[in-house]
């Protein structure tokens, strides 16, 4: 592709064929350095997008000729694939690599990468380059499809590689992937952010949105039904505005529609969806599409309409109301509604903060993901006032969490006596002879049933929830 799309281009397949050629050197060093297939440790932080990176990452080492394992310390490559989202993760990065020193030390042909969102930053390249001298291979998030010349640079030549380039607009497709999960898959639909919420370092890092083509996605995803996977879930830091950046534009619904058209025995799930591009269409689509799970990760991120200015996210808190009810009233309570929320924004008041916590009450959340404010440099908030002390934040964060508890308890109860339809994914906790079900809002319920039915859809009916998980009972009369 893409003649036919102005703002994105795929890597060439001239490049693709070279970074073949390095996947076999690859493959030959390895094979003279080692008896038997070296393994890779690939380390993942993050979101879904990180995790679709690094089956991509795995997907290209095991043509290399590696083998996999959890522990860093047998593995031979040793990759970081990281996150910039917030100062905790690339806290818990540097640690993580920071104790690898010594290792290195007396393991000279182990190889150590990282790669991922902090690495796409300037200053973070430079701190490893300057501080962490034993770090062999660095790599952005533009250049993932490179890895093969990349890891080739680092076994064969006697410099360190460093690959930041900024290629923005770029998708790599036929990238091999080695999917983590046999059931659950994520599919990248599109890559990048526009909106710039004055928070997030996410578009600094992953460069403008732009849409795979339509084909490329459905052709993926018809492979994935074909090879068995029952949960598909699609990627992207706004699904909602999917397909502008294409000729024909496309919408995400009429992208919805026509995965839920194909033949077959699977869900179809999505995240993140932005409340600004979140359209009633969308919410109708949903409703009506069979295979499309009646879950909507809506992140409102805070309940002050001040706040939300600031944010940048273009809505207000009424616009997201109005939003869940039209959901709820097409969807009822089967609708699973979850979001993110975040704590102690510049200059947000407790006042503000209280009016978070009304949204919170008013939209019985299934699940709330909950952050405290973390000061991203090069951002706009970084550059703004912020006066509340970070122990009123945390008492702030404890108040949200606390009453966000209560309300799952509360919704739990909710469940009793209601029957979903469940992926049955694997052994339960909850006895012996139980089996562990998911429904569509991601709830977790156990039943007493046959190992055999582990990879199918059920009917599952909710007898008492508990804390975590719900007890429940397989109805067999109803078909699928
Ligand atoms: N501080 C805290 N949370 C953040 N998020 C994004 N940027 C920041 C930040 N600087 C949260 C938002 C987003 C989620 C993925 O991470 O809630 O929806
Ligand atoms: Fe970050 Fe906002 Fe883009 Fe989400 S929509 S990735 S919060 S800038």
């Amino acid at each position: 592709m893409s003649e036919n799309n102005k703002k994105t281009h795929t890597v060439s397949k001239e490049e693709l064929d070279r970074q073949k050629q390095f996947t076999q050197k690859v493959s030959s060093v390895i094979s003279a350095s080692y008896d038997e297939k070296p393994k890779a440790c690939v380390i993942t932080y993050g979101c879904q997008q990180n995790v679709a990176d690094s089956e991509r990452i795995k997907g290209m080492l095991e043509l290399m000729g590696y083998d996999f394992t959890d522990n860093r310390l047998e593995a031979k490559l040793i990759i970081f694939n990281t996150c910039a989202v917030r100062e905790h993760a690339e806290d818990r990065v540097f640690g993580n690599v920071g104790a690898l020193k010594s290792y290195k030390r007396e393991n000279h042909d182990v190889v150590i990468a990282l790669c991922g969102c902090m690495m796409q930053q300037q200053h973070i390249a430079d701190k490893i380059k300057k501080s962490f001298p034993f770090v062999d291979l660095v790599f952005g998030t533009h250049v993932v499809h490179k890895l093969p010349e990349l890891l080739y640079r680092a076994l064969t030549g006697k410099k360190r590689v460093f690959d930041i380039t900024d290629t923005d607009g770029i998708i790599a497709e036929g990238i091999p992937v080695r999917r983590d999960n046999d059931a659950k898959a994520w599919l990248p639909i599109m890559y990048g952010c526009n909106n710039f919420c004055s928070y997030c370092i996410v578009p600094y890092v992953r460069g403008r949105e732009r849409s795979r083509q339509v084909e490329d996605i459905v052709a993926e995803f018809k492979c994935l039904v074909e090879q068995g996977y029952k949960e598909i879930t699609l990627l992207g830091q706004n699904v909602n505005s999917f397909g502008k950046d294409l000729e024909p534009r496309v919408t995400f619904s009429e992208l919805l529609r026509m995965l839920n058209d194909i033949d077959g025995d699977f869900r179809i799930r999505f995240m993140t969806s932005h409340p600004k591009d979140c359209t009633k269409e969308l919410i109708e689509t949903m409703a009506q599409c069979d295979k499309v799970a009646e879950h909507l990760h809506l992140p409102f991120q805070s309940g002050s309409n001040r706040v939300l200015k600031a944010m940048n996210r273009h809505y207000t808190r009424e616009q997201y109301l109005e939003l869940i009810k039209y959901a709820r009233e097409l969807m009822g309570d089967e609708l699973s509604i979850t979001s993110d929320i975040i704590v102690g924004f510049p200059g947000e008041t407790y006042e503000e903060f209280k009016e978070t916590l009304s949204l919170v009450k008013e939209i019985n959340a299934t699940q709330l993901f909950t952050f405290i404010y973390s000061k991203r440099e090069g951002t706009p908030a970084a550059k703004m006032d912020d006066p509340v002390p970070p122990e009123e934040k945390s008492r702030w964060f404890k108040e949200l969490t606390d009453l966000q508890e209560t309300i799952s308890a509360s919704q739990m109860k909710l469940h009793q006596g209601k029957t979903y339809k469940c992926y049955v994914y694997g052994k339960g906790k909850l006895g012996d002879n139980y089996i562990a079900a998911r429904n569509d809002g991601n709830l977790i319920i156990e039943f007493e049933g046959d190992e055999s039915l582990i990879g199918t859809f059920q009917n599952i009916k909710v007898i008492e929830p508990l804390t975590f998980v719900m007890r429940g009972e397989l109805v067999k009369e109803k078909q699928l």
